[in-house]
């Protein structure tokens, strides 16, 4: 098991997208604070897909927020060469009194769109996510899977070329899950996005992710890069995915049982 950093594969980066250069975030002051990342290194490739993954509490939405831009690193240094960053939060709710139309538009007006324009960009990002027709519908009018096609068109509205998402469906049932699995992909391909992919899940960061980056817990630190060299279009259930997945399971373990045996030295 390799611990390597500086984390990087050259032979997939032509150009980069997000360079995240010893990154350190630390919540509140002293001994009560936290130290949620911890001299973290990586860049991610334009057109790149990479996952993050990792234990709760490893820093995975702390690291979207920095690259976002929401938040200011402790110390570091995060440069997206001037790139529009979108964010898909990872309890990204829809205004559930704007229609599905009212909630894109706003975020279309939010970027700038003018007013004019924006019936027009609503029916265009409804296609990209396949939900055409729903404009009118209120979110609780729609399934699961629905309302996370619709943030996506929300944050897609952005007319964004970094596309952050936080665990955007950790909360969908499989086969739905499966679905936007496609439909994210081919999104990522077709506008020739690059995406950073925070998930729970080994096998969907596997089958997602040109790379799967691995981190782990107090503090937030990178612990292991898997390049993931299985051609598209993959299936969950593949065998190639498995076999990969069952290697960072294994990894996830070691932390868990490093973990334990941490906590019990303490008490
Ligand atoms: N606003 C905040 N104020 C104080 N501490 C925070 C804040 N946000 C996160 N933390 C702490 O920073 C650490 C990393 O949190 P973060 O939310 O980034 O983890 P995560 O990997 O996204 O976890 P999960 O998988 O549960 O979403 C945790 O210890 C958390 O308690
Ligand atoms: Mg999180």
């Amino acid at each position: 098991m390799s611990v390597a950093q500086p984390l990087a594969v050259d032979a997939l980066r032509v150009d980069t997208a997000v360079d995240i250069e010893h990154v350190s975030m630390r919540y509140g002051r002293g001994d009560a604070g936290t130290l949620a990342l911890d001299d973290v290194s990586l860049q991610v490739g334009a057109g790149e897909f990479l996952c993050l993954l990792g234990r709760s509490g490893c820093g995975k939405s702390t690291l979207l927020s920095l690259i976002g831009g929401l938040e200011r690193p402790t110390a570091g240094t995060i440069d997206v060469g001037g790139r529009r960053v979108g964010t898909m939060f990872q309890d990204s709710s829809l205004f559930p009194w704007l229609t599905v139309a009212g909630n894109i538009e706003l975020s279309l007006a939010l970027s700038g769109v003018p007013r004019r324009d924006r019936a027009s960009r609503v029916e265009e990002l409804l296609d990209i996510v396949r939900l055409p027709g729903t404009e009118r519908k209120r979110p609780h009018e729609l399934s699961g899977g629905m309302r996370q096609r619709v943030a996506l068109a929300r944050t897609l509205a952005q007319d964004c070329q970094v596309l952050l998402m936080d665990e955007p469906f950790a909360a969908l049932d499989a086969i739905t899950r499966d679905a936007m699995h496609d439909e994210i992909e081919r999104i990522w391909m077709e506008r020739e996005l690059t995406v950073v992919f925070v998930t729970h899940n080994v096998r969907e960061a596997v089958r997602l992710g040109d790379r799967v980056m691995l981190m782990k817990p107090s503090p937030g630190r990178m612990a292991r890069e898997m390049v993931v060299d299985v051609p598209r279009p993959r299936r969950m259930d593949a065998p190639e995915i498995a076999l990969r997945a069952a290697e960072l399971h294994d990894e996830l373990d070691r932390q868990e049982r490093l973990a334990t045996r941490t906590a019990e030295a303490v008490a």
